[in-house]
């Protein structure tokens, strides 16, 4: 079991604040308490009928789950549909064509409106554009944009002709951006010449003329919006002007009709070794859970609700709940390019004021933030639109869950607290408004249709009160369909840890009631921010600079972000010819992993040491390095080889200048 968890939830079992649904809103909620006694007596047949109520179907299907190839599933196979057609060509042949899909906020304060019919010309221009850039269905389209509108265009762009999207994350460097075009073979590279951010304009396109230059490349085209008006580099032939070629194309264009197993995306995240792994996932089963939970755990309206999502695109949030859940659900949403605290730290609280936001879902990093820069600041802002909170990304303290309920929901709008992965595709745990009672800290219940439980080390269910590993013991529609181009390495990354079960690489513990609580990842993933950044992958990138001999890292607790990255490096003995100081090595470290992976993965701290704790087959401890970084007692150090090394260690920290933060 893991020996340290976030926040050291492990012990807030006692929690014993309750909140249950007002009778008001179990009135009017979607959701209604006898749906998991249904769904539990025939899942497949629960997600059958809502792939068939959620989703309109160019071929209906009639195979529901095939299991038979497990770990990879199939569900609807023999059905055919296309996403973005669901997600905008029938909201406007119902007769909703006006009503607002996007509110486009832009960081300055610049904004567009774009109503369903809007989203029809724009999406079908960007369709025909591609098409005549060379891309055909099955090709694959790297997407390397702010969050503008023209992000949200081509992800549906892309799907509607069949093109798998992969969009790589904007604050991700050239030498990420480069392997994961180069991973996924992307014929085409969609970016803008930058974004805004933090109130200047930040470019966008050298990342990726710097990646098309690492070596050789599948890649045709780059498709350039223009956004800030930033100089770039041009290269003829390759690089063109989404102006020139969307502006103009035709906005009449046909969705393909896609088998239900069609692969809709990649997307790449971190994972226990060095290499990103290209998570997939296919149409008609992803489709069907993104919708359902979208409607049901937000209790979505489309016709009143207001929904803010505040993820990026770049990661699974943004696909699911920014772009395909909404969008297939018709709802109206607000999308905003910047950062919380630009120009002024109530931003985004002027926002749900400016557009009475009454869905809002977000991750514990930014409630925690704005806690600290004090209640006064929302509390300026009219914020009573809101009525369903979600958070997700980590697990959520009660002290912030509280501090959320209270100050931003006015103590009346249910908090969701959901569950879920880049590999599970959309939200697994989570209370449902209107029917569960809620409790501070826990996500408590797998949905409708979802099997999860915690297990021991020996894959038996744990009793309630008790901890262990999460499972998950069911297929589930919008489970990954493997990581691309490597199928041994999904059966061995989530299925060989027990046997027949999904292991989500989290601790979990349930409590009396048999609610789940999260309690952070047990391998070696960190989560920064609601981010997932791994160990290892940092660890290369640091000892890819010459003064770099050797690295460890690990993730230390954090008030504001959860984990953060603490790195302990020994330099090699020529490094640097010495002369630099315990500053200068923090920084150009710092830096280097910036450019290696992208800021996010810089380490908070980093500690050069003269050895790392090792066991005698050679491991390293980060137990014990964990111990330092967090400032603890070392724990148990006795299957070290060299038992000396931890007082070494502690010694060397003690200098003054050896332990530096910024
Ligand atoms: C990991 C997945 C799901 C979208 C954002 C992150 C952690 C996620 C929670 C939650 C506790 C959570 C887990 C998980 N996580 N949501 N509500 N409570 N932990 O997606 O990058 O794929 O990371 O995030 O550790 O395994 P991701």
């Amino acid at each position: 079991m893991t020996e340290s968890t976030p926040g050291g939830l492990e012990n807030l079992l006692s929690e014993d604040r309750r909140f249950p649904p007002s009778p008001e809103f179990t009135a009017q909620a979607n959701a209604h308490a006898d749906v998991y006694s249904w769904a539990d007596a025939d899942r497949p047949a629960f997600w059958a009928e809502q792939a068939r109520d959620l989703l309109d179907w160019d071929t209906p299907f009639e195979e529901v789950l095939d299991w038979s190839g497990a770990p990879v599933a199939r569900w609807f196979a023999d059905g055919q549909l296309n996403a973005a057609y669901n997600a905008v060509d029938r909201h406007v042949e119902a007769g909703n064509g006006d009503r607002v899909a996007l509110h486009f906020e832009g960081e300055g304060g610049d904004t567009r409106t774009i109503t369903y019919a809007d989203l029809k010309r724009e999406v079908s221009k960007a369709a025909n554009a591609l098409t005549g850039l060379g891309v055909e269905t099955g090709d694959r389209v790297a997407i390397y944009l702010p969050l503008v509108p023209e992000a949200v265009f081509t992800m549906l762009a892309c799907a509607r002709i069949g093109a798998p999207h992969s969009v790589v994350f904007g604050g991700f460097s050239a030498e990420a951006l480069y392997s994961r075009i180069v991973d996924a073979e992307a014929k085409l590279v969609v970016t803008a010449d930058g974004g805004y951010r933090r109130g200047a304009p930040s470019a966008l396109k050298p990342a990726v003329d710097e990646a098309l230059t690492k070596g050789e490349h599948p890649v045709e085209h780059v498709l350039v919006v223009k956004r800030t008006g930033q100089d770039v580099e041009w290269t003829d032939e390759r690089d063109v002007w989404w102006s020139d070629v969307v502006d103009s194309a035709s906005d009449e264009h046909t969705p393909v009709p896609l088998d239900a197993e069609h692969p809709l995306f990649i997307l790449y995240t971190s994972g226990t070794t060095g290499k990103p792994k290209g998570i997939f996932h296919t149409t008609g089963g992803y489709l069907t859970q993104a919708a359902y939970t979208h409607r049901n755990v937000f209790d979505l309206k489309p016709e009143t609700d207001v929904y803010w999502c505040t993820a990026d695109i770049g990661w699974i949030t943004g696909h699911t709940y920014v772009v395909y859940g909404p969008l297939i659900n018709g709802a109206t949403q607000v999308i905003y390019e910047g950062t919380p605290d630009t120009p002024h730290r109530g931003r985004w609280w002027e926002i749900v004021e400016k557009y009475k936001v009454s869905i809002l879902y977000t991750a514990p990093t930014a409630i925690r933030t704005c806690m600290k820069w004090g209640e006064e600041i929302p509390s300026k802002f009219d914020l009573s639109s809101l009525r369903v909170l979600g958070s997700v990304g980590e697990p959520i303290n009660p002290e912030a869950w509280m501090w959320y309920r209270r100050v931003i929901g006015g103590d009346k709008a249910p908090i969701v607290d959901t569950w879920w992965q880049t590999e599970t595709g959309a939200i697994m745990i989570s209370p449902l408004p209107g029917v569960t009672e809620t409790k501070p800290g826990s996500a408590q219940v797998p949905l409708p249709g979802i099997a999860a439980t915690v297990v021991d080390d020996d894959a038996k269910p744990v009793p309630d009160g008790a901890g262990g590993y999460l499972v998950l013991t069911e297929p589930w529609p919008s489970m990954l369909r493997g990581i691309w181009g490597d199928p041994e390495r999904y059966a061995d990354t989530y299925w060989s840890r027990f046997k027949g079960l999904y292991f989500a690489g989290d601790g979990a513990k349930k409590d009396d009631d048999g609610d789940i609580w999260l309690l952070g990842r047990v391998d070696d993933v960190m989560n920064v921010s609601g981010h997932r950044l791994s160990t290892t992958e940092i660890e290369s990138a640091l000892v890819s600079h010459p003064w770099v001999a050797e690295a460890a890292v690990v993730g230390a607790n954090d008030e504001t972000t959860g984990q953060a990255v603490v790195a302990f490096v020994i330099l090699r003995g020529d490094a640097a010819g010495g002369s630099e100081s315990a500053d200068e090595v923090q920084t150009t470290l710092r830096n280097h992993v910036a450019k290696e992976i992208g800021p996010i993965a810089k380490p908070r701290q980093i500690l050069v040491v003269a050895e790392l704790p090792k066991t005698r087959s050679g491991k390293i401890m980060r137990r014990l390095l964990r111990d330092v970084a967090e400032n603890r007692q070392v724990g148990d150090a006795t299957t070290l080889a060299d038992s000396s090394v931890m007082d070494l260690i502690a010694q060397g920290l003690s200098q003054p200048g050896a332990k530096q933060e910024d």
